[in-house]
């Protein structure tokens, strides 16, 4: 967890790999959906451009078809969700019904001018999805696949502001509702270069 451009993306696919587990990112797999223009990816559109969440059901059925799947059987890691106590509630129901649970929630802590410093340099590409690495916004095209890198339309000064209040209105609570269940959270300090903020996550769930 962690508000808009925390890093959650770039920290969550580092350990996925280092894990050997699946990352389950809402917002890429939304994102994906618009660029597939299916049902989904049209009605997501209308809330991500203007950076309000999109509805806890849809969310929560999206999710259920994820984790329910042979390859989330041996573990996953979760990026942008759940981000409204419902959506943790609905999650807490799933996991039982699956016979998982989670082993950890993970925060990452950046300073509000640091996140408005990083989206505002944000290069993602538009035939991947992928993120340019840190470092590398100012390159032209993709280093994956080659495709064009683009602003994210939510990227915009306005949208991100949205993002930031929705974050403290609707996501911040369920960091208050973990802290009074049993799954430990452990907050990470986010500021630094990518890597240190890696060797920071680690030691955090290795503690
Ligand atoms: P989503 O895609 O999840 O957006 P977000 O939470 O706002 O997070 P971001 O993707 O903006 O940032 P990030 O934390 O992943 O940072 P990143 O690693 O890219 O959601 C988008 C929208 O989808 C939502 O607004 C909503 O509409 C909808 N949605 C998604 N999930 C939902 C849900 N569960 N319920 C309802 N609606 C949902 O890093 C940011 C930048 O910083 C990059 O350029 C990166 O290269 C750079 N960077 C990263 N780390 C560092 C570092 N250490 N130093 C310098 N630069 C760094």
């Amino acid at each position: 967890m962690g508000p808009p451009g925390a890093g959650k993306g770039t920290q969550g696919a580092l350990l996925a790999r280092r894990h050997g587990i699946p990352r389950y990112a809402t917002g890429d797999i939304l994102r994906e959906a618009r660029r597939e223009n299916t049902v989904l990816g049209r009605e997501a559109q209308r809330y991500m451009d203007a950076g309000e969440l999109v509805p806890d059901d849809v969310i929560l059925g999206m999710m259920r078809e994820k984790l329910s799947s042979d390859e989330a059987a041996d573990g996953f890691l979760l990026d942008g969700f759940p981000r409204t106590v419902a959506q943790a509630e609905g999650l807490d129901a799933l996991l039982e019904d699956l016979g998982q649970e989670l082993d950890a929630v993970l925060s990452l802590e950046v300073a509000d001018e640091e996140i408005v410093r990083r989206l505002s340099s944000r290069r993602v590409c538009a035939e991947c999805g992928r993120v340019a690495p840190a470092g590398a916004e100012s390159h032209e095209s993709c280093q994956e696949c080659g495709g064009a890198l683009k602003r994210r339309a939510d990227d915009e000064p306005q949208t991100v502001r949205r993002r930031l209040e929705v974050y403290r209105e609707e996501t911040a609570p369920v960091l208050a509702w973990y802290e009074r269940s049993e799954t430990p959270v452990r907050t990470v300090k986010g500021g630094g270069s990518v890597e240190e903020v890696q060797a920071r996550i680690i030691g955090a769930i290795a503690a």
